[in-house]
Order: C-alpha cells, then sequence, then structure tokens
C-alpha cells in the first residue's frame, strides 16, 4: 500500500483541488497518511496570493529537505497555484523536489508520480499551463483543465458540506492579483456536468453545496442553445432532493445582477448570504487595483441587495496599505465599513507579486508598520460591527445546519481523547442561513440535520444560544433526543 501526505493552504479551490487530487490517488491504491515521515509521497497544494503564502511552503520544503535525503524514494511534489507561477524556479530553490504540477494539470499526478518513481535516475517531472501571453485565448484556455468528477466523501472537512466548482479562471486582473495567471482564463463548466456531480453529492449525504468561482456571479454557460446563469444554476441545484442550502463565493460587485438577488430572495434553499469584496473604501484606490466600479457603483449595488432581500447578510475582503494608501484614503475604508456593516471582512495587508501590473507599474511605497497598524484598525471597527450586528439576534430563533462539535469542544475532545460519537451533550456549531456561525449544547449525533436555536448571547463571530426543537429530515422516523 503506497502511502501519500498532503498539505493545503490557499482558497477553497485548494481546498477542493486537494480532495480530487486524493480522490484519484485512492483509485490508484494509495492511502492518506498524517504526517510527511511516514509518507511515500508528500504533496504541497500551494498558494501565491501573498507572499507569506509561499514562505509557508517554501519552509516546508526546507524542513522535508533531510528527510528526503534518508529517504531519496520518497517522491516530493509541489501542486497548484505557486507550481504554475513560479515553475522552474522551485526545482531552483529546492532542488530535492521531483514534481511539479499547475493547477490545470492536476490529472496528471498518479501518472507523474509512477513516472518519477520509475525512471532510473528519478528525473524531475514539470506538467504546467500556458502563461496567458504564451498562446492564442483557445490554446491557453485548453491547457488549463479542470479537474472536477472524482470526489472523496473522506477528505472534506465536514460530510455534509461539499465545495462544487462551477467555473475555474478569472479575466478581471485587479492590478495586485495573480490569480488570473496562476488559474489561467475564464472558462464556466456546463450545467448538466455541475448538477450530476450535486445529484452525486447528494447521495453521498451531503446537505449544503457551497459552489465555488473566482467571480462565481460572472457564470455563464451556452449548453443546447440556452444561457445558463448562475441564478439558473441555483435554481436546477434547488430540485436536488438532499441538498438542503445553496451557497455561493466569491462575487464580483459589477456582475451582481437582478436575476440573482430575485434568484436569492426567491429560492428556498438559497442561503441569504453574499460575498461581494469591495477591497477599498477610496476611488483612488479602486481605480489603482483596476477593481472595474466606484464607491458610489458599490453603494448602488448595496441599495439593489438591501431592497430585494431584506436580512441579507454580505461579507467584505479589504486591501490595506496598497500603492499611494494614504491615511485619508484609509478612513473611507474604515467608513465604507462603519456605512455597509459586513457581516464580517477579510483584511489582507498589499503583498506585491512579482508579475502583476501593479508590482510592475507602482510602488509597494506603504511601509510594513502602517500596513499593520491599519489593518489592526479596521480589524478592530469590524470586529465591534460584527457584534453590534450579532446582539441583534439575542431574543430571536435561528435555523441552524449541524455542522458538528465547536472549536472549543473539538479541542476538549482531543485533549480527553474521547471520540465525538457519544451520546452526551456537547457543544456544537453550524450556521444559520444568513451564514453566522451558531454554537448551543446537543448530541453530536444531530450533525447534518437542521435545528432551531434561539439565540441568548453573542460574540463579534458568534451566536450563542439552545436547542428549541429538531426538524425531521427526509421521511426519517428516528427521533434523536434533544440535549441542551
Ligand atoms: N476572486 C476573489 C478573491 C481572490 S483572492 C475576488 O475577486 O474577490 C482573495 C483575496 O485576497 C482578495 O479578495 C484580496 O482581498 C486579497 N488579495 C489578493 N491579492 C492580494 C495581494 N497581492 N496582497 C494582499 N491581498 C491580496
Ligand atoms: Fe484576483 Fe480580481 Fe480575479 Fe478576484 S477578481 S481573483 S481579486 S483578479
Ligand atoms: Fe491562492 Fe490560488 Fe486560491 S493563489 S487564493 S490558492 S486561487
Amino acid at each position: 500500500m503506497k502511502k501519500v501526505y498532503i498539505r493545503t493552504v490557499g482558497c477553497q479551490m485548494n481546498v477542493l483541488d486537494s480532495e480530487m487530487v486524493i480522490a484519484d490517488l485512492k483509485r490508484h491504491g494509495y492511502v492518506v497518511v498524517d504526517t510527511p515521515q511516514e509518507a511515500d509521497c508528500v504533496l504541497y497544494n500551494t498558494c501565491s496570493v501573498r507572499e507569506h503564502a509561499e514562505e509557508k511552503v517554501y519552509s516546508a520544503l526546507g524542513t522535508i529537505r533531510q528527510d528526503k535525503e534518508n529517504h531519496p524514494e520518497k517522491t516530493i511534489g509541489v501542486m497548484g497555484c505557486m507550481a504554475q507561477k513560479d515553475q522552474d524556479l522551485i526545482f531552483q530553490k529546492a532542488p530535492h523536489v521531483d514534481l511539479i504540477v499547475g493547477t490545470g494539470q492536476l490529472g496528471e499526478i498518479p501518472r507523474l508520480i509512477r513516472e518519477t518513481r520509475d525512471s532510473a535516475e528519478r528525473e524531475q517531472q514539470k506538467a504546467v499551463s500556458l502563461g496567458r501571453r504564451d498562446g492564442t485565448v483557445a490554446e491557453v484556455s485548453g491547457s488549463f483543465q479542470s479537474y472536477d468528477p472524482l470526489r472523496d466523501p473522506e477528505m472534506r472537512p465536514s460530510p455534509y458540506q461539499a465545495f462544487v466548482r462551477i467555473m475555474i479562471g478569472c479575466d478581471k486582473f485587479c492590478t495586485y492579483c495573480v490569480v488570473p495567471s496562476t488559474r489561467g482564463p475564464e472558462q464556466s463548466r456546463p450545467p448538466s456536468q455541475i448538477l450530476s456531480e450535486v445529484h452525486v453529492l447528494a447521495d453521498q449525504g451531503v446537505r449544503e453545496v457551497c459552489l465555488l468561482g473566482q467571480t462565481v456571479n460572472s457564470y455563464k454557460h451556452t449548453e443546447n442553445g440556452q444561457l445558463h446563469r448562475l441564478s439558473d444554476l441555483i435554481c436546477a441545484i434547488n430540485d436536488v432532493e438532499g441538498i438542503e442550502r445553496i451557497r455561493f463565493v466569491t462575487s464580483y460587485p459589477r456582475d451582481m445582477t437582478d436575476d440573482l438577488l430575485q434568484a436569492v430572495r426567491d429560492i428556498p434553499k438559497a442561503v441569504r448570504y453574499l460575498h461581494v469584496p469591495l477591497q477599498h473604501g477610496c476611488d483612488e484606490q479602486l481605480r489603482l487595483m483596476k477593481r472595474g466600479y466606484t464607491v458610489a457603483e458599490y453603494r448602488e449595488m448595496m441599495a439593489r441587495i438591501n431592497e430585494t432581500i431584506p436580512g441579507c447578510s454580505v461579507s467584505s475582503d479589504f486591501i490595506v496599505g496598497f500603492c499611494g494608501e494614504t491615511e485619508e484614503s484609509h478612513q473611507l475604508s474604515m467608513d465604507s465599513i462603519r456605512e455597509h456593516r459586513f457581516k464580517n471582512s477579510f483584511i489582507f495587508k498589499y503583498s506585491e507579486r512579482p508579475g502583476t501590473k501593479a508590482a510592475d507599474l507602482m510602488p509597494d511605497d506603504i511601509p510594513e508598520d502602517v500596513k499593520k497598524r491599519r489593518n489592526n484598525e479596521m480589524l478592530a471597527l469590524q470586529n465591534q460591527v460584527s457584534e453590534e450586528d450579532n446582539a441583534e439576534f439575542i431574543g430571536q430563533r435561528v435555523s441552524v445546519l449541524v455542522e458538528g462539535l465547536s472549536k472549543t469542544a473539538e479541542k476538549q475532545a482531543a485533549r480527553n481523547d474521547e471520540g465525538g460519537g457519544s451520546g452526551l451533550a456537547r457543544q456544537l456549531m453550524g450556521r444559520s442561513m444568513c451564514d453566522r456561525i451558531v454554537v448551543f449544547d446537543g448530541n453530536p449525533r444531530l450533525a447534518g440535520s437542521t435545528a432551531e436555536i434561539e439565540i441568548h448571547d453573542c460574540t463579534g463571530t458568534t451566536l450563542i444560544g439552545s436547542i428549541v426543537t429538531r426538524q425531521v429530515q427526509h421521511g426519517s422516523s428516528e427521533l434523536l433526543p434533544i440535549i441542551g
């Protein structure tokens, strides 16, 4: 039995890619192990979005070097965005790496591992897609293969939730961002393929699908002469028995069309939550970032969201310390958090990425300590807004899809070395229809079902409540004891 270890950094796309690669390798006789030391093959699924993400992988590669010297037969592979971006540079920096496989070539991994292992000289192998300027659009697109049909329930963080890729790549070319080159041209998958994948997932017990795309609401695909938009896809998935919730990330502000907002309002399984990163609250910064909208246009979009879907949660990403960001422009980003009252925001310090327009044309001129301070200021403000808005839920009831033990209970279980399956009440977690994290005491066997929770307390990130009732699922007559 061959053993594989995989470490994943980066976004949901990478989590999904790792699931696919492991599913493939299992079909080729591999088992997954928990440490690189015990593995025959060690894979790093990498991210290039910020320098820090790359440093993590180079540091892990440094750590494994001795192990590889002692066990030259061990295969070390670097896959994903950094593999596509850095290519041979990885072999130069880490000569003990055997394989480099870009995001568009992941299906090649089993063959490449075999070829490395079987070649007498253990030749290094590389499979990457074309650069954005290395061919016609069709050639470049064709070199990025979407890699989706193999699903492996075991690799998912929760058996009840699954990512479904509906598109690959990105064509927006924000000036700071590597993704259009690491993931290639934007390509939407055929709706028939996506639907059959969702059916497979539902049969495997999945209750919530999260549709993935870098600009997920730009999805469009013409099949049998008919144009399918994201709203049509959500409508079709709504009919899949077993699926109870449909989420999608990440939305692009300019593509937030009314048909999509109406779908989120009207389709019962659509979660009332949108992740639509604003990135900055200052027009000049948005222009330099080439985001394609102004602050006023974003405001108009927020008004349409709030008007069409009352109670809809919206979250954002922000970059602080981008080229030329003044104290005044930073304050405008702060103002936008106050104005739009995002459910939460992911806030990043600008990290210059070689090969991007910003790196070529604009100096990375904000000192690290200023970036850090602005980052902390925004985080503090966002936390305050989140806590105030979460407090509005106190006394209300929310419907929660139970995911499993809460982080606290998981840590406790690890400390006590107990399994999660006993009948005792533990702290569980799940999410409301508007994507709020909710914790409450209950039987761990409730995982995968929907429960009504009354909220009696909160923090900035979490609603705290107790179970009121549990809805029985899909004709199941088994009633679990309700604790809490
Ligand atoms: N496609 C998504 C997000 C992709 S990357 C979108 O367009 O919203 C996730 C987040 O990382 C981005 O939203 C942005 O806030 C951040 N990011 C991307 N490039 C970055 C860089 N060079 N430095 C710092 N943050 C960056
Ligand atoms: Fe990057 Fe912009 Fe594309 Fe998002 S939309 S992946 S930030 S280029
Ligand atoms: Fe990172 Fe690639 Fe995702 S650069 S954020 S892993 S698309």
